[in-house]
């Protein structure tokens, strides 16, 4: 099972770092306009191998992911402290303009996981490349607020003492500031979060709930400005989707794609939970949301939509 990674930087190395510890897939292509990055990244993670599992890793070109069945895509510009996603926009969709068609050059049948900001606006970018070159437009994804979720769960978990794997609780929407957290539909073990906290005896109040929501909205922000980039929530992330892809796991995960109609918004990629397995997108849903988390989710349509209206593509 071969994997590439385009964008050999803090995400797509700790990808690759994250795909070598836990043994998933069998060759690993790491793809970077600086060669000698990926080289470097290619010798440390080969250096980890002999503690983890043996794959076959190597740094390479275009041609090199000849029928990879996934290509993961962190290449392009990053957040400065302060920079808010959608500030890159236009630099990261000119680089996908070359990126995206050299993969599919290469290899045409690969699924292809967008890890690149602003995440949405670039899985919206990518699949319109992929599709007028005759790609399945459900073979596209992005990461999309899976680290938020992450994010809303590890907190929620933390806040009331029980594990975050244990909490259903989904965020919605933009990768980035007008994300959508839902309260509404939040439980453990189908018990509503709210009762399960107040059994708990541990309060969900509306402070409370602001200041998880801050966290989870600006996480970005407040590791950008300690430690300079993301990397080790969203590394595990695109671990756990390449697993689910490779494996046609068909877990249910908040990624991002594009959607047809979303709160009255048309032709616009964000994240929904969906069903993602070896064809990648296999189903979307449609959780339950209350008036207010309907609004915040068209708003949050919207914002990605007029983003992408701007872009000279
Ligand atoms: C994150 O949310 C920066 O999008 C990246 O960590």
């Amino acid at each position: 099972m071969k994997i590439g990674i385009v964008g050999a930087g803090h995400v797509g190395s700790t990808a690759a770092y994250t795909l070598v510890l836990q043994g998933i897939g069998s060759e690993l292509v790491l793809v970077d306009q600086q060669p000698a990055l990926a080289q470097a990244q290619v010798m440390d993670i080969l250096h980890a191998t002999p503690f983890s599992h043996p794959v076959h890793l190597r740094a390479g070109q275009y041609a090199d992911l000849q029928d990879a069945a996934l290509v993961i895509v962190a290449a392009g510009v990053s957040q400065q402290a302060g920079e808010s996603r959608l500030a890159l926009l236009q630099r990261n969709a000119d680089i996908f303009a070359h990126i995206i068609p050299a993969i599919l050059r290469y290899s045409p049948d690969a699924v292809l996981l967008i890890a690149t900001n602003p995440l949405d606006i670039m899985t919206q970018v990518a699949t319109r490349i992929a599709v007028a070159a005759g790609a399945d437009a459900r073979r596209v994804l992005g990461t999309g607020t899976m680290l938020d979720t992450a994010r809303f769960r590890a907190l929620l978990g933390q806040h009331c003492g029980v594990a975050p794997g244990s909490v259903h609780a989904y965020v919605l929407g933009e990768h980035g500031d007008s994300e959508v957290l839902l309260w509404s539909s939040a439980s453990v073990a189908g018990v509503p979060l709210s009762q399960f906290a107040a059994d708990r005896g541990c309060s969900l109040d509306a402070a409370v709930k602001a200041h998880i929501d801050q966290a989870v909205r600006r996480a970005a922000y407040q590791i950008i400005a300690g430690k300079g980039a993301t990397y080790y929530g969203i590394g595990a992330a695109i671990a756990l989707l390449s697993r689910c892809i490779l494996f046609d796991e068909r877990q249910v995960l908040t990624v991002s794609s594009v959607q047809d109609q979303v709160q009255g918004v048309r032709d616009v990629a964000l994240s929904l939970p969906q069903v993602v397995g070896r064809a990648g997108i296999l189903q979307t849903l449609y959780p339950p949301l209350d008036s207010l988390e309907q609004q915040a989710l068209a708003a949050s349509a919207q914002i990605i939509s007029e983003h992408v209206a701007g872009l000279v593509l």
